[in-house]
């Protein structure tokens, strides 16, 4: 650990800031809604005194986050929400440039992970933004003390959400946390056509592969899945959908897919993707149906969607690195070799840069409001999981439109009394 302009931080190379910057300024041009939120902070300081606490991935839009919180007025620490999502050279310019503490490195090992998760919870936050849950869940297994001190929460993905519903249930949450995900600003947009375009970006800068032709496999058809399935079949695949959920698998039937379960597509697979939040949705027996040469990556927040313990198990040594990010199993039982890209961990921020700026400035205009929104509404809001209020959500989606130069209509008197009346019919 180091520290530089007085702060404290954990970061592979500080002489990476420049280029950092250079890559955060690139991406802030991509981001104006984010931008209009930044400057508004400035003047009006409505997180004057907050202390925070981000677990993110640590990437050019989420440095674009983190300078509209600071320009709010608060102190934010930044730790990676994953081992392999981190681009060094972001975490150097934060650093540098604008003196936020930044403990993340590419590639650290999990226990380096938990080390920065408990770093940042040393800094006694009011608000934690975090991704995938670790800092809530380790604040509640191990910081008993300091949950009297936080304000409440923001959670970023489909997963996190998840544990703190399920923190709800057990009635161990014990502040209001906001839902970020749920905002149809970001998973309608961020979840589909970001995690579609990135995680193809990921496997082809991994792998090179032409995806034209292939039979690609998409494990889950819930929002990410979504975008998968539809951009993989722009690129010209052939594509397969599994699902335990009769709702989501109709819908891909109608969206044009082939459905089958993940027994049958497993021999049938070129390529395959797991989005699905769950563990081990491609098991040993399935690795062990698969053609020579398959390729398997994760694209869903953790790195258990495939069971690369009993993979290794098959092979009965270790993989062999083909490239950067590639790495070949040889089955035992059959000779065939099967390629994991990413060591199962999500291939779009492991391989290639998360999604496109565009994308994740609703995503983090949700997270800078959700922040002010905790911050207005200190002691007000019960414990549990909250969303943004919709006004909240519309208004980004307006500012976006009024960004990209897009009018729209809005009702004329006539029509708003028709939709709100109930005594007009046929
Ligand atoms: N999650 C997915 N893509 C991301 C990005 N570019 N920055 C931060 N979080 C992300």
């Amino acid at each position: 650990m180091s520290a530089t302009r007085s702060v404290e931080f954990d970061v592979k190379d500080i002489g990476l800031a420049p280029q950092g910057k250079q890559r955060i300024e690139w991406a802030e041009r991509e981001m104006p809604v984010l931008r209009l939120i930044r400057e508004r902070f400035a003047e009006e300081k409505p997180l004057d005194g907050v202390k925070l606490v981000a677990c993110a991935h640590i990437t050019t839009e989420t440095a674009n986050l983190a300078r509209a919180l600071q320009a709010g007025g608060a102190e934010a620490v930044l730790i990676a929400s994953n081992p392999l999502s981190t681009q060094d050279d972001v975490a150097a310019a934060l650093v540098s440039d604008w003196g936020i503490p930044v403990y993340a490195i590419k590639g650290e090992s999990t226990d380096t992970y938990n080390r920065h998760v408990r770093t940042a919870l040393d800094s006694h936050p009011d608000i934690i933004i975090d991704d995938g849950s670790d800092v809530v869940a380790t604040l509640l297994k191990e910081r008993g003390d300091q949950i009297k001190e936080i304000v409440g929460s923001t959670e970023e993905t489909t997963t996190g959400i998840q544990r703190l519903e399920a923190m709800q249930k057990a009635g161990v949450l014990p502040f209001p946390s906001i839902a970020v995900n749920n905002a149809q600003t970001k998973h309608f947009f961020d979840n589909r056509y970001g995690t579609g375009q990135s995680t193809l970006d990921g496997i082809i800068r991994a792998t090179n592969i032409l995806l034209a032709g292939r039979n690609l496999v998409v494990v889950g058809y819930g929002w990410c899945g979504k975008g998968v399935a539809l951009r993989a079949r722009g690129m010209g695949s052939n594509v397969i959908v599994t699902e335990i959920d009769p709702i989501k698998a109709v819908e891909a039937v109608m969206d044009g897919f082939r459905v089958m379960p993940i027994a049958q597509a497993a021999s049938i697979g070129d390529i395959f993707v797991t989005v699905t939040g769950n563990r081990h949705v491609i098991d040993g027996e399935h690795f062990s149906r698969m053609k020579d040469g398959a390729i398997v990556c994760n694209s869903g927040h953790f790195d258990l969607e495939l069971n690369l313990v009993a993979l290794r198990e098959l092979a009965g040594s270790d993989p062999v690195t083909m490239r950067p990010f590639v790495q070949e199993y040889k089955l035992q039982s059959n000779g065939n070799r099967v390629i994991v890209l990413g060591e199962g961990r999500l291939i779009n921020l492991a391989a290639a840069e998360g999604h496109p700026a565009s994308v994740m400035d609703m995503s983090f205009a949700n997270q800078a409001l959700s922040v002010e929104y905790l911050v207005k509404k200190k002691g007000e809001l019960p414990p549990g999981v909250h969303l943004l209020p919709v006004e909240v959500d519309t208004e980004i989606a307006s500012l976006k439109l009024r960004a990209l130069g897009i009018s729209i209509d809005t009702l004329t008197a006539e029509q708003l009394e028709y939709i709100t009346s109930w005594e007009t019919g046929t």
